[in-house]
């Protein structure tokens, strides 16, 4: 393994000192340098001076009082020395913290006080997935599907959308975050291990550990199935925050089910995701839950990333699509057809619409996919053209 160059960021000079010796013990990566300030601007003459050193990996000590400064000084880091790789050390008891690091630009956040070993874990991890071409420092974009109320058909939206992308990006993942997890029979799938195996092992778990729990689908797609029992086990949002983070560092998309689960889980995936698709039917009790689903989620997060995706979809007299999107805060993203019998046999046979030939909802599905990554330059657009829903 090649010998990784560091740059630390740590206010306390005793932190500072620490980190060295710890970085430095690995063997596998070397102190560089060694910073006393938080660059809070791209002119700051810390960040020329780091510049010089070209550094593999740059630490950011986040200590609680100076959080604040530190979340500004790795996105000013992330923006003028793209080509390292952020790792934050901070408390894993603030899930808001871990999410605001992780929305800043940082790889991994690893918990303070740390140790040698974590950090050697760390490199590793890095060290590997630099291995795998055009994934380095690439971080994966996650999709949040969750329903306003039970049986409005996130599970059927979060399969087929995770088959759709999978179909132009050969690397994604599905989640299944639900109470009950049910994407593993939509998809026929007997997977070995599932999310709580993934959870319980987070303290050893690497990218090729991960990628064992996950069942694969005959198209690639890698699946961490849900809970077969209801809560299993009731993860912290820190413990869900290092899953996400690894999963972000290792797969282009990675789709989450939530179906009806509603807690800080749920939150920490929707304030990681690029959209948060809120999926509703057009009628009066899940129009009254979306709204309230929307606000328990915005809670702690932004809403601009909702968007109502309408299911069983049919026009109906006298629904007020503006007044709809205006009580909830959100506005109608998409439009899915109803189509029973499609999606009923589908789900029975464990054979996605999306595989399962030329069909309305396929169709609507896929042009989802499509509306989802039409800024992301990876993804070509003949890709699209040439998928076809068979
Ligand atoms: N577009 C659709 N047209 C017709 N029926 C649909 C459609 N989408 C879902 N359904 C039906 O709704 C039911 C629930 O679907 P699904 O399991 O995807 O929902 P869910 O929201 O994930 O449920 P849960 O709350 O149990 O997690 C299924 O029986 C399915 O056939
Ligand atoms: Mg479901």
């Amino acid at each position: 393994m090649p010998e990784l160059s560091v740059a630390i960021f740590a206010t306390d000079s005793d932190q500072r000192a620490v980190l060295q010796v710890l970085v430095d013990g690995t063997s596998v990566a070397r102190t560089v340098c060694a910073n006393s300030t938080m660059p809070q601007a791209a002119t700051d003459s810390v960040i020329h001076r780091t510049q010089a050193f070209s550094p593999d990996v740059i630490l950011v000590d986040i200590a609680g009082n100076v959080a604040p400064d530190a979340l500004r000084a790795i996105e000013v880091l992330h923006q003028e020395i793209p080509g390292a790789a952020l790792f934050a050390i901070g408390p894993m008891t603030h899930s808001q913290l871990i999410v605001n690091a992780m929305r800043s630009g940082v790889r991994e956040y690893i918990e303070r006080p740390t140790s040698t070993t974590d950090l050697l874990e760390a490199f590793v991890r890095l060290t590997s997935s630099r291995r795998k071409p055009g994934r380095e420092n690439r971080r994966g974009k996650v999709f949040t599907v969750v329903n306003a109320k039970g049986g409005s058909g996130a599970t059927t939206v979060a399969v087929n959308l995770a088959l759709a992308l999978q179909s132009v990006h050969s690397s994604t993942a599905l989640v299944d975050l639900a109470p009950l997890g049910h994407c593993a029979l939509h998809l026929n799938l007997k997977p070995a291990f599932t999310i709580t195996d993934a959870i319980s092992n987070l303290h050893r778990l690497d990218s090729s550990l991960l990628d064992s729990f996950m069942a694969r689908t005959d198209r690639g797609l890698h699946v961490l199935a849900g809970t077969p029992t209801p809560a299993a086990i009731e993860p912290s949002a820190s413990d869900f925050a290092r899953l996400f983070d690894m999963m972000a560092g290792l797969f282009h998309y990675i789709v989450v089910d939530a179906s009806s689960r509603l807690d800080g889980a749920t939150r920490l995936a929707s304030n990681l995701s690029e959209k948060v698709l809120l999926i509703a039917h057009a009628d009066v009790a899940c129009l009254w839950s979306a709204a309230r689903v929307a606000q328990f989620l915005a809670e702690t997060g932004s809403r601009d990333r909702f968007g109502l995706v309408l299911n069983r979809y049919r026009k109906v007299t006298g629904f007020d699509e503006a007044e709809t999107e205006a009580a909830i805060g959100a506005p109608v993203l998409w439009r899915i057809p109803n189509q029973y019998f499609a999606v009923s046999t589908a789900i029975d046979r464990g054979v996605p619409v999306l595989q399962t030939g030329s069909t309305e909802i396929g169709r609507s599905i896929t042009a989802l996919a499509q509306f989802l990554t039409k800024d992301d330059l990876e993804v070509k657009r003949t890709a699209w053209s040439l998928f076809k829903t068979v």
